[in-house]
């Protein structure tokens, strides 16, 4: 299978593991160059975002890819954008409707406004902390499964009659990775925005947040050159760093 892979991948496909992106950040920490990838068919420890655990029995994609990129801290944010825009444009085109896909701030995507996807980006800094040593990039794909939590509504490419294996997706997912990851240290964040945008779920609709300030709610105005949310609120917009989008305000 490795022959397949994209130019400078090392691939660690394990059966099963705690967390992918833990196993990642340890061989990160001890040196494991850029494009080091772990696999597992299972976690038995999956994390997500916010401290939450990420259910993840065999079926699904569970993956973490280590980079190092040589770039000022303040720019880690933007690999999430990354990873979301190179997620949707791996399945984009495995769907009858292409334009049910959507991107949700900070790091998810959707299907049919339900969670398809997540990502939990973590990163470590350099002897000069303004710069990167390296990040982990985690991504977990439901394509078989999907937890079932009313307040959390999910779904699974196989909900959504995609009959793609796990092992299928890797290679073009890993590709596309890698493509924007370069276009993105030769190009910059603005072609991403662009694309994450494009895909943005809610743009101009109003929203409700749970941030470092408490609750908000105010229109979804877009995201500024450095990944924040920006939310439009009584003829003024503010930006939004660090918040969990909790739904359309009621
Ligand atoms: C989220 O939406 O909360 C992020 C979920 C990220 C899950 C992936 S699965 C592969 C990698 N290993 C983990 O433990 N978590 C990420």
């Amino acid at each position: 299978m490795s022959e397949m892979l994209p130019a400078g991948i090392r691939l660690i496909a394990l059966d099963s593991i705690g967390s992918t992106n833990d196993e990642a950040k340890r061989l990160a920490a001890s040196g494991a160059p850029d494009g080091t990838v772990v696999t597992a068919r299972e976690q038995t420890r999956g994390r997500g975002r916010r401290g939450r655990g990420w259910t993840s029995p065999p079926g699904n994609l569970y993956l973490s890819l280590v980079l190092r990129p040589n770039v000022p801290a303040t720019r880690l944010p933007e690999l999430g954008f990354m990873a979301a825009v190179a997620l949707t444009d791996t399945i984009a085109p495995l769907l009858p409707a292409p334009e049910t896909l959507g991107h949700k701030w900070p790091n998810d995507v959707l299907l049919k406004g339900k969670k398809l996807a997540g990502i939990l980006i973590e990163t470590s800094l350099g002897a000069d902390p303004s710069r990167a040593d390296w990040a982990v990039i985690g991504l977990g794909i439901n394509v078989r499964h999907h937890p079932s939590e009313a307040d959390r509504p999910a779904t699974s490419l196989a909900a959504e009659g995609i009959p793609i294996t796990s092992e299928a997706l890797l290679s073009p997912l890993l590709g596309r990775l890698m493509d924007l990851r370069q276009r993105w240290l030769t190009l910059g964040f603005a072609p991403l925005r662009a694309a994450w945008l494009a895909r943005a779920a809610g743009l101009g609709e109003t929203i409700s947040l749970r941030g470092p300030m408490g609750a908000e709610s105010g229109i979804f105005a877009g995201v500024d050159e450095a990944g924040a949310l920006l939310l439009g609120r009584d003829g003024r917009v503010t930006r939004v760093p660090v918040a969990e989008v909790i739904g359309a305000a009621a």
